[in-house]
């Protein structure tokens, strides 16, 4: 069966290159095996565009992730960049990918592998089949409110200023993306914010509910401050389902919920922006770790979260469930046979290489 799916691969730097090896092989595998066929680009960004192009991300690349139905990422930068000026960064790369493509809803799943479940700083009972959606709204916000800045009072007085700034259509959007992710799911959707001190708080609170009364009604709303929802998220993380909130809380609460699966190189990520006339909704994937330079370059990362993020794509961008299903079912037999990479590895486990892990996820398919 022929497709016109369209994927933009972007490797990057550090490891980026090396896990995004193995997620080549996957789709390989799932073109002989499936049926699906992707148009793949594979382009430069971070780092190796730097020393290609002079610049992080040209033109054409983002051009080209305009115009895809998914954009795989997998990390940017490293210590040969860091001395270049801010702007012209490896990060200015992806930083920008995100603001062109206006992706302003962040989906973080924190996910535990039952396999995993001694790495979780909590109790294996507590984080035993926990699989949490975090929707963190990622272009608004106090990170991008004005007024901003560092005034000078005089009298040696400094005052430095953020703002928070939300409009009703950034809260109705990213409260759509997180109830069409509940009715997916188990039709739970828990809003955050803080409407008991912070105005932006109570509109927040205000408008996800109008959303979720007029046009998701099926859909169970609750809301919680985000500092109980810190204190539920480690104290009882199972409540959760979906939770939505905004970029400053929505940035500590999915590090934090993050935590509770283990390891970084476990952690897939997506962003989405809006759907556009054709009905395609702008999108890129990429793990939530870095380019790890520590480990670059020795076959010994763990391509997980690169994987898995291919896996959410397949879900989100190419309604392709069922195979989304069975990459993420081969990661979780692999790693119920004992297979680790060193970042995951435990006593009377087997240590494995990059390229080894993907042989065994491959073979599980
Ligand atoms: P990092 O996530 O790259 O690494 C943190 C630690 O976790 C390191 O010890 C690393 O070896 C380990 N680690 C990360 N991913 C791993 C994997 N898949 N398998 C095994 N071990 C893994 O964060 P760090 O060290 O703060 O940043 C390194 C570089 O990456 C910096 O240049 C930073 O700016 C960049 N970075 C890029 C991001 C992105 O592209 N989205 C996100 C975070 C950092
Ligand atoms: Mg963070």
């Amino acid at each position: 069966m022929a497709s016109n799916k369209s994927l933009l691969i972007l490797p990057g730097d550090g490891i980026g290159p090396e896990a995004m090896g193995e997620v080549r092989r996957i789709v390989g595998w799932m073109e002989d095996n499936r049926a699906v066929s992707f148009d793949i680009d594979e382009d430069l960004v971070g780092g190796s565009s730097i020393d290609k192009h002079g610049i992080p991300i040209t033109d054409e690349v983002v051009d080209k992730a305009q115009n895809v139905d998914a954009v795989l990422l997998g990390a940017v930068g490293g210590p040969k960049w860091d001395n270049l000026d801010f702007s012209i960064k490896p990060e200015r790369g992806l930083l920008r990918l995100r603001k062109d493509l206006e992706l302003f809803a962040n989906l973080r799943p924190a996910v535990c592998f039952d396999a995993l479940v001694d790495a979780s700083s909590l109790k294996p009972e507590l984080v035993s089949g926990l699989d949490i959606m975090i929707v963190r709204e990622l272009t608004g916000g106090v990170y991008f409110g004005e007024p901003r800045g560092i005034e000078d009072l005089g009298n040696g007085i400094r005052r430095g200023v953020n703002t928070q700034v939300y409009t009703t259509p950034e809260i109705h959007r990213v409260a759509r993306v997180a109830f069409e992710l509940a009715k997916k799911r188990n039709n739970r959707v828990c809003s955050s914010e803080k409407a008991n001190v912070m105005e932006s708080g109570v509109l927040w609170r205000e408008e996800v509910t109008k959303i979720g009364e007029s046009e998701f009604p099926e859909v169970e709303l609750s809301h919680m401050y985000a500092d109980a929802a810190a204190m539920e998220l480690v104290r009882k993380p199972k409540q959760f389902d979906v939770i939505v909130t905004d970029n400053l809380f929505g940035d500590i609460l999915s590090d934090c919920a993050a935590m509770l699966t283990g390891s970084l190189g476990m952690l897939p990520s997506a962003s989405l922006g809006d759907v556009d006339e054709t009905g395609r909704r702008k999108a890129l994937y990429e793990p939530v770790h870095g380019s790890a330079p520590d480990i670059a370059g020795q076959n010994i990362a763990n391509p997980i979260a690169t994987i898995l993020s291919y896996a959410m794509a397949l879900r989100y961008s190419f309604d392709m469930g069922e195979e989304a299903d069975l990459v993420e079912g081969a990661v979780q037999k692999v790693l119920e046979s004992g297979i680790r990479t060193g970042d995951i590895m435990a006593t009377g486990m087997t240590q494995v290489s990059t390229t080894e892990m993907g042989d065994a996820i491959i073979r599980e398919l």
